[in-house]
């Protein structure tokens, strides 16, 4: 059997029908640029959300550094976001020329570990940047504790979990500002290049919608000194579409973590993914941990199952960091979970027999 890491052909056949009829009516209706469609998507990821606002732009990283650049944040400002990120969220700080200090996850949940935040203020610190990694929501209440505490933004990065809730409400409706990604794989993704910043202050909202198109409300009236972050007019009816599956795919998703964790409980040296209280988890990754992974992800490849590693160098170790001096810092928990992880394969529309063969060939890796 093979069982590839995403497999976007049943998500695909489901919307086709609807993003045929998407498709024809912005052929028809010629308006190719912010159109409609983006502002009816924009109303209804906002609503999801739980925000008052949405502006739909380009891509994840744009959303990141459009949320840093509607708040002011800027050279000499310091910035907390985890050592074990994605490094879109450490690029849109270095972008805004600001200075990243990374914070240390928890090493079971995988999100920052609230606890390690406080000692990284200092009088510069502007915000903090959680990350709700591979789906789960960080621990907002605490993050937002001591962000009101020592008057910092809160900027949620909710790339990786559309649709997560702590204590109930939704990712992407705590901070000040928040930003997401609608890249293809992610639990609400567009078929190219999407991304959106969300938030409940009109002044921001007004200022992000600017500056997303050249920093101008009026036709060639340019107040500041923007970028094209447009998003994508076809994008966002597509998205449309694609947010109005996502509570079926949701379950779906759930379905197969539940299999796993079932499953794959105390098998070899594995750590299965731990929920923090509070929070929901909408797995857009599955990953485990192990000592064994390298030699895991080669047997499950033997097997026909492909693996992936989120991530296998973690930011600060990365190239284009030399020179920056959280290169040379160690983090030792964002580096050993670089050397740990593996992430299963997941996705709506995977079968059961997938997901049951993937758990015989990892018991048999550990038990024979
Ligand atoms: C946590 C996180 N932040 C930001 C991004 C950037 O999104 P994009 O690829 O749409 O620029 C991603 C995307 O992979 C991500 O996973």
């Amino acid at each position: 059997m093979q069982v590839p890491f995403v497999n976007f052909g049943p998500v695909v056949s489901e919307v086709k029908s609807a993003c045929h009829d998407v498709l024809n009516e912005f052929l028809e209706h010629g308006h190719f640029v912010l159109g409609q469609m983006t502002t009816e998507f924009e109303h209804s990821y906002a609503a999801f959300c739980g925000t008052k606002y949405c502006v739909g732009v380009s891509n994840g990283l744009d959303a990141l550094c459009l949320s840093l650049k509607a708040i002011g944040i800027g050279q000499g400002d310091e910035v907390i976001v985890p050592s074990n990120t994605y490094i879109a969220t450490i690029l849109a700080i270095i972008h805004a020329n600001a200075k990243p200090v990374l914070c240390e996850p928890d090493a079971l949940t995988y999100n920052i570990d609230p606890q390690k935040i406080e000692p990284l203020i200092t009088a510069k610190t502007k915000a903090i940047m959680p990350v709700h990694l591979y789906g789960q929501a960080c621990e907002m209440e605490s993050i937002m504790r001591i962000a009101i505490e020592y008057n910092l933004a809160v900027i949620e990065d909710n790339a990786q979990a559309q649709g997560a809730t702590y204590d109930g409400k939704h990712c992407g409706s705590f901070g000040i500002i928040n930003a997401t990604s609608f890249y293809p794989t992610k639990n609400i993704g567009a078929f190219g290049e999407a991304g959106a910043i969300t938030t409940d202050h009109e002044e921001i909202y007004k200022k992000a919608k600017i500056i997303r198109n050249y920093g101008s409300e009026k036709r060639y009236h340019n107040e500041l000194a923007g970028h094209n972050w447009r998003i994508d007019e076809l994008q966002a009816g597509f998205l449309r579409v694609k947010l109005s599956y996502l509570a079926q795919w949701q379950n779906q998703r759930l379905h197969i973590a539940s299999e796993y964790h079932r499953r794959l409980k105390e098998i070899g040296d594995i750590q299965l993914p731990k929920i923090a209280k509070k929070a929901s988890h909408v797995y857009h990754l599955f990953v485990i941990q192990t000592t064994k992974r390298d030699a895991l992800k080669v047997f499950l490849e033997e097997h026909g199952i492909q693996t992936l590693i989120h991530y296998p160098i973690p930011p600060h170790l990365q190239k284009a960091f030399i020179g920056y001096d959280f290169h040379n810092f160690h983090y030792p928990i964002a580096e050993k979970l670089a050397k740990q992880m593996l992430s299963l394969p997941l996705y709506p529309g995977m079968t059961d027999d997938q997901i049951s063969y993937v758990c015989d060939i990892v018991k048999r890796y550990y038990h024979g």
